[in-house]
């Protein structure tokens, strides 16, 4: 087994696969949406609701944590990392070669469609444009890194649930 990274655009799908994923392979689901949700700090919450991003040694740390509580679990990441920074941060935490990131490739239209369904704080019109311009901004160098490092998987993320778990299994097992 591997150490998981779900990436994607907001609304690809991250959260949703990353949870059947952990029961499926019994894996740790760590989504650092939900922990700064879970945090309930009215700065952290302020730059969530306005689209941005909390700072990487924030995250970092939030994370470093995480990994230290459960050091024999294998984990599922869900939107992290989310910059070049964090993405080598992690490859300090555990081995690199531990861990695997597979890219769930939506459009931009659909993932807008599934967002605008949702009624989460964060999902107004203009926060869903600002999460998808800063996702484009630091999504390349993230998968240059994998890529160049031989842990870059990609699957098409525009299906039923069901269907997009299914292709998720089948390149986990394979
Ligand atoms: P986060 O909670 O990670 O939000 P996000 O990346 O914008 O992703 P979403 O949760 O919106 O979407 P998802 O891809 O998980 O899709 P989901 O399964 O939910 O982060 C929120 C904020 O926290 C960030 O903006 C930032 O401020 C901060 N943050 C978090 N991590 C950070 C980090 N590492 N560094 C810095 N800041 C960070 O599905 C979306 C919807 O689509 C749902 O309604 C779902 O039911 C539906 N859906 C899912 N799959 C399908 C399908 N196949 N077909 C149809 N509908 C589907």
């Amino acid at each position: 087994m591997k150490h998981l990274i779900i990436f994607g655009a907001p609304g690809a799908g991250k959260g949703t696969q990353a949870e059947k994923i952990s029961q499926q392979f019994n894996l740790r689901h760590l989504s650092t949406g939900q922990i700064l949700r879970e945090i309930v700090d009215k700065e952290i919450l302020a730059i969530m609701n306005n689209g941005s991003l909390v700072s990487d040694d924030v995250i970092n740390q939030i994370i470093k944590q995480k990994i230290e509580e459960d050091k024999n679990s294998y984990f599922v990441f869900d939107g992290y990392p989310r910059t070049l920074k964090q993405s080598k941060y992690l490859d300090k935490l555990i081995k690199p070669e531990e861990i695997i990131l597979i890219n769930l490739i939506v459009s931009s239209k659909e993932v807008i469609a599934r967002l605008s369904l949702r009624k989460r704080n964060d999902d107004t019109e203009e926060n869903i444009k600002r999460r998808l311009k800063i996702y484009h901004k630091n999504t390349k160098p993230i998968l240059d890194y994998y890529k160049s490092t031989n842990r870059l998987y990609k699957i098409n993320g525009e299906a039923s649930v069901n269907d997009v778990f299914n292709r998720l299994k089948d390149l986990i097992t394979n």
